[in-house]
């Protein structure tokens, strides 16, 4: 069996790694293919190095541009190497405009699409992530759901085949990963930060990252914490922080690049409050039993909120300060894992192809 892997920004790589050495234990024959859509080292390249994610087969260097321009670019540059590579399956992860340009390509090749974390919604079309959620899962042949919330959405829009509730990938990674997180004090310590005494701060969507009044209302709740706060900057905010001073002497705030993925997740785990608007790190909070304030009014990981680990606080300032110092909720943590979803995804896939054997 033959697939392909398509892959472009930080939160896919981090699927793949999962994914990967399953596929290989399987016999799966698979070829990366990275877009380009992430291309600095830190959003990249350390993610391959650090997840040892086996290095990609096509690169296509799209890189940054409007959502429809890099879209489509990514779609003209993935046509013919999916033509020629005449995959079994094209596996899509997430919500990018990587996963939706990979999924229409595949579709109109009529190469059979398996959606890793499909039918999460936050019924919030303004985002471009909702769009590419909702596009991918409509020509998709397996939908691997995370959850049953999200079967049922799947469900409620009229998919009814393919769906299989396997688990989270990034949840058995987050859970495997701070089992055995290397030296947390050493990277505490690069920040002059200790142990459940401040707040870790991300910032990146389109919503937040582009409207400046929003930011800088963000940025000013930050301010008012009144505990330090480690802001890991996506490229795209790294000018607005520079023009707010953030982190010159005497900021609460401490800017640093962003962070591999071992260390976000130390960081994380040994924080006070989790602060972000990030979909991915709303959960790995959640798994690593950190309150979270989330910078959105929706969101797609809704049993963060309904445990109580998760509050959305849109950018109102004061909803941020007073969240950010509730106490931990008593309630259960909403993930569990068994560390087994990708085996079941692959599992399927596996399956599959000998029944279309079998059946021929
Ligand atoms: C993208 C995804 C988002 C995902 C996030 C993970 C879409 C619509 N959004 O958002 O769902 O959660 O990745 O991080 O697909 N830039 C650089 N260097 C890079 C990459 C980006 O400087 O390596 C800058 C460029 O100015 C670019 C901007 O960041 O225009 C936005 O990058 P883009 O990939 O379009 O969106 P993200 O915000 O990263």
């Amino acid at each position: 069996m033959r697939t392909i892997t398509v892959v472009g920004a930080r939160p896919q790589f981090v699927k793949a790694a999962v994914l990967s050495p399953v596929l290989a234990r399987f016999g799966v024959a698979d070829s990366i293919v990275h877009t380009g859509q992430h291309y600095d080292w830190n959003m990249s390249d350390v993610f391959f190095d650090e997840l040892e994610i086996p290095k990609p087969a096509y690169t296509l260097g799209v890189g940054s541009a409007s959502q429809g321009v890099q879209t489509g670019e990514m779609m003209c540059r993935l046509e013919p190497i999916i033509t020629k590579e005449q995959p079994d399956w094209v596996i899509v992860y997430g919500d990018t405009n990587t996963t939706l340009a990979a999924a229409l390509v595949a579709a109109k090749l009529s190469v059979p699409i398996a959606h890793v974390e499909a039918g999460c919604r936050s019924f919030d079309r303004t985002m471009p992530e909702e769009v590419n959620r909702v596009l991918t899962d409509h020509v998709s042949t397996f939908l691997f759901a995370p959850t049953e919330v999200a079967a049922s959405n799947l469900y409620a829009e009229g998919i009814r085949h393919g769906v299989h509730v396997v688990g989270d990938v990034t949840i058995d990674l987050a859970n495997a990963t701070a089992q055995r997180l290397p030296a947390v004090p050493e990277i505490l310590g690069r920040f002059g930060l200790r142990r459940g005494g401040y707040a870790f701060v991300t910032i990146h969507r389109a919503n937040t990252a582009t409207d400046v009044i929003a930011f800088e209302r963000i940025v000013g709740a930050l301010r008012k914490l009144g505990m330090p706060v480690l802001f890991a900057a996506h490229p795209r905010v790294r000018p607005m922080l520079d023009a707010l001073g953030a982190g010159v002497p005497g900021d609460p705030l401490i800017v640093t690049d962003p962070l591999s993925y071992v260390e976000t997740i130390a960081v994380i785990k040994s924080a006070r409050v989790m602060i972000t608007d990030s979909g991915g790190i709303q959960k790995e909070a959640a798994v690593l039993g950190v309150p979270c304030v989330t910078l959105r009014t929706s969101t797609e990981w809704i049993e963060t909120v309904r445990s109580g680990w998760n509050v959305l606080a849109g950018s109102d300032p004061s909803a941020i300060v007073s969240l950010a110092h509730r106490p931990p909720p008593d309630t259960p943590l909403p993930y569990i894992s068994d560390g087994r979803t990708a085996e079941r995804m692959v599992s399927a896939l596996v399956g599959s192809l000998s029944l279309m054997g079998n059946i021929a």
